[in-house]
């Protein structure tokens, strides 16, 4: 039978064919120690793949294998590969036994270059003789593959720790779920832990739980996940912000979910402080508009009114005796009516009032007043979901004025602007600064809200006008205090396309006016 001839003769022609047309780099070795066969593969790896290697010292022949006879010719010691790759070969042809893998670098074919090679040897009976396979992988181009993974795996998981954004991965089919290191860190667990989606849930704040439960779900449903919750590790309370895609089959059914975990404890408790810093901003100022108005009015009030009460006392008098002197009463009247324009005159002077608050005035840029009222919003921008830009003119001159009488000014404007875009769809919000050509900076503060009624827009500046529930009505009596105690006008304009946008022009320091 042919194939018992190639068994039986290694060297037969049609044996060589087969045998060097395998697609794998193999040496075949025989009981003297010299080449027998070699795939065409396996030709790249000799010094001279040109020549005929057959019936040479393996040695010879595999440069980079060193002399098979000589053990010491290539330095050897223990942790030399090439001795080890030797010693296998040996021990398959003299004791039969195959070896296990051998990952070497060794210096290969003409050019001499390095590789990454596996090598296995077995031994075989082919002739009656004993002779070695001795098999190589390249594994090269995995080794590089394989080191630039761990590379970016480990440039991420820095990337991560420096950031403080980990990230996760869910198979849905499996519920498997696998954390990155920061992850793993901030959420408080070893490396190691088997964690799944319920697992996760355990950490969640318990007030938050359902929460984020219900977002998650929402999510499997095609929903966006971008959510802020809070975890308890160690006890603590932390606070994180979590973004995730979804992945669906054809048949749209979600199969895995890949999310950022990004911790966000830090920027929490500077909005709290932010928030506490603005309530008191607000609560001062109210506080020391309110106090004044009412002890103007009681004082400025009282004393036209007690005029005016016994004035009409003795004139209900007079009216009431048997002959009414009508002079005297005409002149009680006349003394009424001059009370009570004393009266209404009160009410014009309490915008003067406001004015007498100490205002500490400097050179402003007004632009950075803006910049500086913004983190003071931003929470209530992010959570009532409106976008926000400013169009600042750069190329501002300084105003004089209040910093903090002018930062209250822009937070109610901006606060009544988030109440306009509450009920709308499409919430936005500007801030443009501009100069009027007449040496005035000119601050506008515009929404996409509802608007304002005509029969509203003449009385918007009155002290406790309001069409809010809550609204006490004072925030733009006060804004139009403090910009007339700058010299400055405000006023109030409906945008075509639907909104508001209130206006205030503030001069330009002289000396700066372009
Ligand atoms: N951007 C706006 N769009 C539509 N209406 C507005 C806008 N700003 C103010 N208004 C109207 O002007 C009224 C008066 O505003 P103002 O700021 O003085 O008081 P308020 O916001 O009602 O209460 P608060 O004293 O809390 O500020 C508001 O109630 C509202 O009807
Ligand atoms: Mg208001």
């Amino acid at each position: 039978m042919k194939e018992k001839t190639i068994i039986n003769n290694p060297s037969h022609a049609a044996f060589d064919a087969f045998f060097q047309n395998i697609p794998v780099p193999i040496f075949l070795i025989d009981d003297e120690r010299r080449i027998c066969n070699v795939t065409r593969a396996a030709r790249t790896f000799l010094s001279e793949p040109s020549k005929d290697a057959s019936g040479r010292a393996f040695g010879d022949v595999l440069k980079c294998f060193h002399s098979l006879e000589n053990p010491l010719g290539c330095g050897s010691g223990e942790h030399c590969k090439t001795c080890l790759i030797r010693g296998v070969v040996i021990d398959a042809l003299d004791n039969g036994r195959p070896s296990s893998r051998i990952e070497a670098e060794l210096t290969l074919g003409k050019e001499k270059i390095c590789r990454s090679m596996v090598i296995s040897v077995s031994p075989v009976e082919l002739l009656g003789r004993r002779m070695a396979l001795l098999h190589c992988e390249d594994i090269t181009e995995l080794k590089e593959t394989k080191e630039a993974l761990e590379a970016a795996k480990d440039n991420l998981t820095r990337a991560q720790a420096v950031a403080r954004i980990g990230s996760w991965h869910l198979d849905i089919i499996t519920n498997k779920l696998a954390w990155s290191d920061e992850t793993l860190r901030i959420f408080g667990f070893d490396s190691g832990t088997q964690l799944s989606y319920e697992k996760f849930l355990e950490i969640v704040h318990p007030d938050d739980r359902d929460y984020v439960n219900n977002s998650w779900q929402a999510a499997l449903q095609k929903q966006p996940y971008d959510i802020e919750h809070r975890i308890i590790v160690g006890g603590k309370i932390k606070w994180v912000r979590e973004k995730a895609e979804v992945e669906f089959d054809n048949q749209g059914k979600p199969i895995s979910g890949i999310g950022t975990v990004q911790e966000i404890t830090g920027r929490k408790e500077q909005e709290k402080e932010l928030h506490l810093l603005r309530q008191e901003l607000m609560h001062v100022s109210r506080v020391t508009a309110m106090g004044e108005l009412t002890a103007a009015l009681a004082h400025e009030l009282n004393q036209p009114l007690m005029a005016i009460m016994s004035n009409a006392q003795a004139a209900a008098r007079f009216l009431n005796s048997k002959n009414p002197d009508l002079n005297e009463i005409r002149e009680i009247i006349a003394d009424i009516v001059a009370d009570d324009r004393r009266a209404s005159k009160v009410i014009n002077k309490l915008r003067a009032l406001l004015k007498k608050s100490e205002f500490e005035f400097s050179e402003l840029d007004i632009n950075d007043v803006i910049r500086e009222v913004i983190p003071l919003v931003h929470s209530d921008i992010v959570i009532k979901s409106v976008s926000f830009d400013t169009y600042l003119n750069e190329n501002m001159p300084p105003v004089h004025g209040d910093r903090i009488q002018l930062q209250q000014v822009l937070l109610n404007l901006v606060l009544n602007s988030l109440d306009a875009v509450s009920g709308v769809k499409l919430k936005r919000l500007f801030i443009l600064t501009e100069q009027d050509g007449n040496g005035n900076a000119v601050v506008t503060v515009a929404d996409t809200g509802k608007g304002i009624n005509d029969e509203y827009m003449k009385r918007l500046f009155d002290p406790f006008f309001t069409t809010k529930k809550e609204g006490m009505g004072m925030g733009l009596a006060i804004n139009k205090a403090i910009i007339e105690a700058h010299s400055g006008t405000i006023w109030a304009e409906n945008v075509s396309g639907g909104g508001a946008a209130f206006s205030f022009s503030l001069p330009l320091s002289k000396r700066n006016r372009k």
